[in-house]
């Protein structure tokens, strides 16, 4: 069985810098508020009508690609992570595939949010170690700004969230110590509906008692978006921060340690974490509680905000491109967010 390492990455942000203070205009907020609480100075915004989640990945893929040193009818097989789709359905891995003129190769699209990459990756690995394919493209892509509740009613999210991409092109390798060593796949639904976004949705309300929105069960075209659910802001996200939060910092540090303890491995021979960018507080409480050094961790929702499915691979970019991570090091990919989801990937660079 081969393993897979990562032959190429690339990252992609819009050119459009929002600080924290230009969101004064839309909403009840402050900059020291989103600074103490979250870590955030800036994040990016897409362009309105010249940017989608799919042209994102798409130039996220381009570098990825090149630095793998293929083109993309090589690669031969897609997947594409996000919760923030071009289209609710198709997805944006055939979008990507058309965008980028590839071959008529598999798509396939990953909706687990936060965690998105990393499921993304885990899967990614499993075609590669059984052979299937040689060069897979695996992106993680978001454009929140475009659906974001930009109201006081939204700020808990809306300040927090960020839009960009990152990719990566997965190859096979020979090398004995190289490549993904394993990855760690988690959920727990009894906790779906603290951080969602319910409508439009299927779900007719089964799930929330009845609670969130009403509607006229006689009108059949009414239960998929009404102007009622779009008047109690449920075509926007939802987060109970509070209760992310702690659920976070007790199950982040968990599937950490499971993907070091599968490899026999200890803390201190991790020489980078890259965290899935939610929270600084939430990161720092990570460190900390590993008793990881500064050198360990790379941070850069400063800059991005949270950007989802985007914001592990964005960050390994970077830490990649500013040197952080040189050949042979361990490198630990670890994420969660809504489902609950919780993922981790232990690299050997
Ligand atoms: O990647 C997906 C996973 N998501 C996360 O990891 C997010 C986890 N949760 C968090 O990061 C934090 O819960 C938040 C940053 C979202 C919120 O911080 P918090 O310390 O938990 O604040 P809170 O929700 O308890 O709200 C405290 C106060 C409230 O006002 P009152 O009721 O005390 O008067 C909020 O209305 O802060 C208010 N508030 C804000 N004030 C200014 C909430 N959002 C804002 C805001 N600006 N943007």
């Amino acid at each position: 069985m081969h393993k897979s390492k990562i032959a190429g990455i690339g990252m992609y942000v819009p050119a459009n810098v929002v600080t924290n203070n230009d969101l004064l205009k839309y909403m009840d907020t402050s900059d020291e508020w989103i600074q103490e609480r979250t870590g955030i100075k800036e994040r990016r915004y897409a362009h309105r009508t010249e940017e989608t989640t799919t042209t994102m990945g798409v130039e996220a893929a381009k570098i990825a690609i090149e630095r793998a040193g293929i083109t993309p009818q090589d690669i031969d097989f897609i997947v594409f992570a996000t919760l923030s789709p071009d289209y609710y359905f198709p997805g944006c891995g055939v979008l990507l595939q058309r965008a980028m003129q590839m071959k008529e190769i598999g798509a396939l699209d990953v909706r687990n949010q936060c965690s998105g990459f990393v499921y993304a990756l885990s899967v990614a690995d499993q075609f590669i170690k059984t052979g299937m394919y040689k060069n897979i493209l695996v992106v993680g892509a978001e454009k929140h700004s475009f659906g974001l509740d930009f109201t006081t009613r939204g700020r808990n999210i809306s300040v927090i969230i960020g839009d960009g991409a990152g990719a990566v092109v997965l190859k096979p390798t020979e090398k004995e110590n190289q490549g993904i060593l394993s990855t760690h796949l988690h959920s727990d639904g009894t906790a779906a509906e603290i951080l969602a976004m319910y409508n439009p949705g299927t779900h007719a309300n089964h799930w929330l008692n009845q609670k969130v929105a009403d509607f006229n069960e006689n009108e059949i075209g009414d239960m998929f978006m009404s102007h009622d659910m779009i008047d109690k802001a449920q075509n926007f996200p939802f987060m109970d921060g509070q209760s992310v939060f702690k659920k976070a910092v007790v199950k982040f540090p968990e599937v950490i340690m499971e993907a070091l303890a599968a490899n026999g491995l200890q803390t201190t021979d991790i020489n980078m974490l890259i965290p899935h960018q939610a929270n600084l507080r939430i990161a720092q409480f990570v460190q900390q509680k590993l008793k990881l050094s500064d050198d360990q961790v790379y941070n850069n929702i400063q800059k991005f905000g949270n950007t989802t499915a985007a914001s592990v691979p964005i960050a390994l970019c970077e830490a990649w491109e500013a040197g952080k991570i040189k050949d042979g090091d361990l490198v630990c990919l670890a994420a969660f967010g809504s489902g609950f989801t919780l993922a981790s990937a232990l690299i050997k660079w």
